[in-house]
């Protein structure tokens, strides 16, 4: 793709780490505090993110959401980005959890059109080793990145810092295998129980005190 749009992915195959959640969360900060016009294809087959925001959108019929949502299966998504990726700014992939990682399973073909992986690990051993072999889906990204001659980012960072005790243990030992880590971790925040496309995390005082720092080095990092 030659555009200026840029493509994230919030990402790990292990389900529940709070991929869809900080997916959503960042996306409408961006939207919110830069102006974007962003867009979250949701490819997950639960379509967490998309029923939340057509029922939102059903309960606030005039207001306009900060993000866009669509919904579609990882089979469909490259010739949705040939035709529709130059509308946006910026695009974040929302993944289902992944059992199979070879290299022509669709979700992992559609982490070959990002710009940037970002990947959430709980600090728990279970978590750290699911995520140390996604390592490898990463790193076949980054080749394909290389072999295209386009840039690619790739960090990771601890998600619910105050659910497990070992997250410095955690952020070693992906170093150590080679993903670098956000300085910055997310622990356990209220506001993200109710999400909305309607509203950034940063538009509320628990979301400037806990979320800002995320955020902001989220955009340093990606350069958004
Ligand atoms: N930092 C956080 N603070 C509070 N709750 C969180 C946080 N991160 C994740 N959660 C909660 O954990 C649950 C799982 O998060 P989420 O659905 O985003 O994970 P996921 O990786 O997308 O899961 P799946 O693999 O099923 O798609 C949700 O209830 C979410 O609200
Ligand atoms: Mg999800």
């Amino acid at each position: 793709m030659t555009s200026q749009t840029k493509i994230i992915s919030i990402c790990n195959s292990k389900g529940g780490v709070g991929k869809s959640v900080v997916t959503l969360m960042t996306a409408t900060a961006v939207a919110e505090q830069k102006n974007k016009k962003v867009l979250i294809l949701d490819c997950d087959s639960q379509a967490t993110i998309y029923e939340l925001a057509e029922h939102e959108k059903e309960m606030y019929p005039d207001d306009e959401p900060l993000v866009e949502v669509e919904a579609l299966s990882p089979r469909r998504v490259n010739t949705f980005l040939k035709r529709f990726a130059d509308d946006y700014d910026l695009i974040f992939i929302d993944i289902p959890r992944m059992t199979d990682k070879k290299a022509d399973n669709p979700t992992v073909m559609l982490l070959y059109n990002c710009d940037g992986i970002l990947v959430p690990v709980i600090g728990s051993d279970v978590d750290v080793l699911a995520t140390t072999e996604f390592l490898s889906v990463i790193q076949e990204c980054r080749d394909f990145k290389q072999e295209m001659k386009e840039d690619f980012t790739a960090y990771g960072f601890i998600n619910r810092r105050n659910l497990r005790k070992s997250n410095q243990e955690a952020e070693a030992t992906l170093k150590k295998a080679g993903l670098k880590m956000f300085s910055n971790s997310l622990s356990d925040l209220r506001i993200f129980t109710s999400p909305s496309v309607f509203q950034s995390p940063l538009q509320t005082a628990e979301g400037q005190r806990r979320f800002e720092d995320f955020y902001r080095e989220f955009c340093r990092k990606f350069k958004v």
